[in-house]
This record gives C-alpha cells, structure tokens and sequence, in this order.
C-alpha cells in the first residue's frame, strides 16, 4: 500500500512580506514542515508529498524556491500541480527538476505508485480565481485511465469539481466539473479524487466518484452559507492529509494547529 501526504495552499510569499497583509505564510510553512517532520515515523511510512496548488500566493521566485526549501526537508519525493494563486512557468523553474513536472505547457502528470495510477491536473487558469480542466488535460487523464484497466486510480487536482456552499469559493470553483465526470465514464471503478482550494475538509461526489478536499497550511474559511456572509478568511484551523491508497481509501486529515498531549484519561 502506498501512503501519500498531501500538503495544500500554503500561499508562500516573499521573505519578509505577509500574505493578504496578515499572514505570515513562511513562518506557518516552516513550523507545519517542523511539526510534520516530527509525527512522520509515526504517520508513515510515507511514499512522497503530494502538493495540491497554490504553492505561491504571489508567484514570485523567491516564494518558490522558499516554499521548496522547506518542503525537501520532509526528505521525500515531491508531486505538483499548480493552484489559481500560482504561476505555471515560475514554480516550474522551482521544482522543474521532479521527474512528472512538464518542460512545458500544463502541469499534467501521472504516475504509478505501488499499482495505483496516480494522476495530476492543471486546473490554473492565469489571470481568474476559476479553474478549468483543458482538452489536453483530459486527454492525459483518459489515457492514464485506458492504460489503469480499472485498476486504482488517485486523481489529484487543485479546483475540486464540487460546491461547498461557501459561496465567494464556488464563484471561483472549477468551470467544467461535468466534462471531467464526462471523461471518468470511461471507467467502471470509482476514481477518488483530491483537491485544495477551499482550505477545509470537504467530501462530496462527482457522480460514483469520491472528492475530498484538504486543510490549508496558513488560513482557512468559515462555512457560512449565507448570501451575506462576509468574504475573507479565518486564521485556522490549518492542516495537511494523509491518504493511505489501499482497499479502505482512507483520507485523514491531520490537523496542524494542534493541542498538547496525549494526557492519560
Ligand atoms: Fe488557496
């Protein structure tokens, strides 16, 4: 069974310079990469890291090559698809050196984990908070699901093709979900898929596939579903996941900003 950690919008800006104003995205980086340093043996044995967007919050070089720095301390192999926040060919030029980063155009990859497909997707459309899934992308994705036979397959992706109900996110979710279900027809087997973006533990379907969505490192947002609910974001709680690939699936979510312990009952 192969174990993956995944680690999202992490929103890293420049050293010295805080994210919206407030937050200081390097500093929360660098002790969420302490505190998951020090709980690894106990979480893993883990196979690599799999990153899903906004890496950056400004895409700058400087976030980049902070933002990698801090994630090679983990010591494992790095998996990468860009967020709304990013800049595709300024993270590529950060991490171009991973074995499934492109030497150009979209950030669409995939790989075979212990006989699992593992497949990422470029959801970033420069310039627009929205992402949306291109004909290349799909055809990356409905090869590597021809070459699956319908073995397991981990799509990961950093728009999740569901609505939260948080509406200033789902105004900037992912544009085509139906074209992406439309595509995972050619499969018989669910395919589970994990996303970022909404800074928050999510799990929905997109048709008889499984969606779940991760904790940010830095910041989160509340669920008010209310037409005036007030757009922004709340401070905590942060996390990162863990995704055991196996018979059970099972995503946990490992929160960050956590308490002391354990105490004996
Ligand atoms: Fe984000």
């Amino acid at each position: 069974m192969a174990r993956l950690l995944q680690i999202s919008d992490l929103h890293i800006v420049a050293p010295g310079a805080l994210a919206s104003g407030r937050l200081d995205t390097p500093g929360l980086l660098r002790r969420a990469i302490d505190t998951i340093s020090a709980r690894l043996d106990a979480m893993g044995p883990i196979e690599a890291v799999l990153v899903t967007g906004d890496i950056s919050d400004d895409g700058s070089s400087a976030s980049y090559d902070l933002a990698r720095s801090e994630l090679d301390r983990l010591g494992l192999p790095l998996l990468v698809v860009p967020g709304n926040h990013d800049c595709r060919e300024t993270l590529r030029r950060a991490f171009g050196d991973l074995p499934t980063m492109p030497p150009t155009g979209l950030i669409d990859w995939r790989v075979d984990m212990d006989g699992t497909t593992v497949i990422g997707l470029d959801t970033l459309v420069e310039g627009q908070g929205g992402g949306r899934l291109r004909p290349e992308s799909f055809s990356v994705l409905a090869n590597a699901l021809d070459a699956s036979d319908d073995g397991p397959v981990l799509v990961a992706l950093h728009h999740p093709p569901l609505r939260t109900g948080i509406r200033f996110m789902d105004a900037i979710g992912l544009e085509n979900s139906d074209e992406l279900a439309a595509v995972l027809e050619r499969r018989t087997a669910p395919v589970r898929i994990v996303a970022g973006h909404v800074h928050g533990v999510h799990h929905g379907a997109l048709g008889p596939h499984t969606v779940v969505t991760a904790p940010s490192t830095c910041s989160a947002f509340a669920l008010d579903r209310r037409e005036d609910a007030p757009i922004g974001f709340m401070t905590g709680p942060t996390g990162c996941a863990v995704i055991d690939i196996g018979p059970d699936w099972v995503w946990t979510a490992v929160p960050l900003d956590h308490g002391t312990g354990p105490f004996k009952f």
